[in-house]
Parts: structure tokens; C-alpha cells; sequence
């Protein structure tokens, strides 16, 4: 069954085409990479699928019934969540306080009582600890190192219980042995039922960790399939050769 079916998405900033004509069928439980140069509209595509820009045209079905038109906090609110190229932590809260912040975002925050907000940090704190930065619950988002943000942030997502979660970037600016680890996180989410839609430069993580490749240039589907197929494929050589 298909979680997310993008169909035929176009959106341009001027005389800029930046998705054209996309269209994309989510598996659910499957680990899938957005692939291609820069500036071939991935981002572009996790905003319009997630709300944050209003599409030009085409479709977007969750579980099969249509979220264009939506806007973030809804989108988030039925099962989609998402991470940014650069990590939303906010420095002056701690990591769990960082860990609360999306609950709040979905509109629970003032309905909360107490013991459910004892529940809350519950979950939270399992969820640090499930990605292994339990340590640092107590400290500063602006104290933390890179890597611990990156983990931070996707360990928030996840406090929503999320079906479908875009990645944009995980493995960006992250040392190798950091790239395992996230890479076994997403793998661990993903035995638990969550469906992936990745967007990373790092060809050899995404390689490792996806089921398929989709691969976008100038805003359009250029190929798709098994990431060794993709690998092998002269056109994708040449969308990357001439970017
Ligand atoms: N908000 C925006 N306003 C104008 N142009 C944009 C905006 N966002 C993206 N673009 C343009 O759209 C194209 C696709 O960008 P983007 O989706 O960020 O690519 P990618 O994530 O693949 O690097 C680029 O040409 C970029 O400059
Ligand atoms: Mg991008």
C-alpha cells in the first residue's frame, strides 16, 4: 500500500521552475532517498508536500485522501513529520525542553494536565535515550555539539509518533561514525513501522540505507529504482556531471 502518492507536483519562484511535473509513490515501511545535483528541488518538494509553500499544481494523497491545501500544523497533525537541512533546536531550552516544544506546536500544550505532562517527559526521555543522547536531557540546546543536534531533532520528530518522516539532510556536516549511528537510529524506527523519505548528498549512506532511490534534476523525476540500478545509470551520471 502506498503511504504518501505525489502526483504530478509543480511549484515555481518566478521565472524558476523548481518542481515540475513530480510525481512520487511512497511505499509504506519503506526507507526511500530523494537524490540529485543541487538546487534540484528536494527541498522544495518536502515544503510542499509538509505545507510550508502552496503547490502550483498536482496532488498530494496520505493514506489516501488529499492534504493539498493543507497547511503545516494539520499536515504534522496526521502523521507527517519532518527534520530541516539545518537542525530547529532552540539554544536557549534544555534537550527535553526542545523534546516538548512540537507536543505544544500540535496544539495539546494548554489542554495538558499535569500527569500528562509527566507522561510527556516519560516519553521523551525514553525517546533521547532510544537515541542514545539521554546524557545530555538536561543541557542547553545551544550547548550542544552538532551531531547531538541532529540526533535532538529527529528524536523530537518522533515524539509526535509520526508515520512518515522526511529527512532532509540527516548525514549533512556529520563525522563517519556519527553517520552509522544515525543511519541505525532511522533503521530501528524503521523496524517500528516508520516509513522514510530521505534527501542526502552522502551516496554512501543513502545506498546503505534505502530501499529506492527516486532521483530529481531541474525539478523533474529523472529515474528511479534500486539504489545499484540507479548507481549504474548513465542519465543520473550526466544530471550530476552537468549541475
Ligand atoms: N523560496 C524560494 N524562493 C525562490 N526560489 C527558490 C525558493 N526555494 C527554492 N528556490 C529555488 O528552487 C530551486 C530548487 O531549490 P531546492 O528545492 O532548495 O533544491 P535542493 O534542495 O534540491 O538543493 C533552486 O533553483 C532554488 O534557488
Ligand atoms: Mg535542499
Amino acid at each position: 500500500m502506498s503511504l504518501l502518492e505525489v502526483e504530478r507536483l509543480s511549484k515555481r519562484f518566478g521565472g524558476v521552475v523548481a518542481v515540475d511535473d513530480c510525481s512520487l509513490s511512497i511505499p509504506k515501511g519503506s526507507i526511500i532517498g530523494l537524490i540529485g545535483p543541487n538546487g534540484s528541488g528536494k527541498t522544495t518538494v518536502f515544503n510542499l508536500i509538509t505545507g510550508f509553500i502552496p503547490r502550483d499544481a498536482g496532488d498530494m494523497r496520505f493514506k489516501s485522501r488529499s492534504i493539498a491545501g493543507l497547511g503545516p500544523d494539520r499536515i504534522y497533525g496526521l502523521g507527517i513529520g519532518r527534520t530541516f537541512q539545518l537542525a530547529r533546536i532552540f539554544p536557549r531550552l534544555t534537550a527535553l525542553e526542545n523534546m516538548l516544544v512540537p507536543v505544544r506546536r500540535a496544539g495539546m500544550g494548554g489542554l495538558l494536565a499535569r500527569a500528562q505532562w509527566g507522561h510527556e517527559k516519560t516519553r521523551a526521555m525514553a525517546m533521547l535515550e532510544f537515541m542514545d543522547i539521554g546524557s545530555v536531557a538536561s543541557m542547553l540546546g545551544g550547548a550542544l555539539s552538532y551531531g547531538q543536534r541532529k540526533l535532538l531533532e529527529l528524536a523530537a520528530v518522533m515524539m509526535a509518533e509520526p508515520e512518515l518522516v522526511l529527512l532532509d539532510e540527516p548525514a549533512g556536516g556529520v563525522n563517519p561514525a556519527l553517520l552509522e549511528r544515525i543511519a541505525d537510529h532511522i533503521r530501528r524506527l524503521n523496524a517500528g513501522g516508520v516509513t522514510f523519505l530521505v534527501v542526502e548528498h552522502n551516496m554512501g549512506f543513502v545506498m546503505n540505507l534505502c530501499t529506492e532511490l527516486v532521483v530529481l534534476a531541474q525539478g523533474r523525476v529523472i529515474a528511479g529504482g534500486k539504489p545499484e540500478d540507479v548507481r549504474a545509470n548513465p542519465v543520473v551520471l550526466d544530471a550530476y556531471l552537468g549541475a
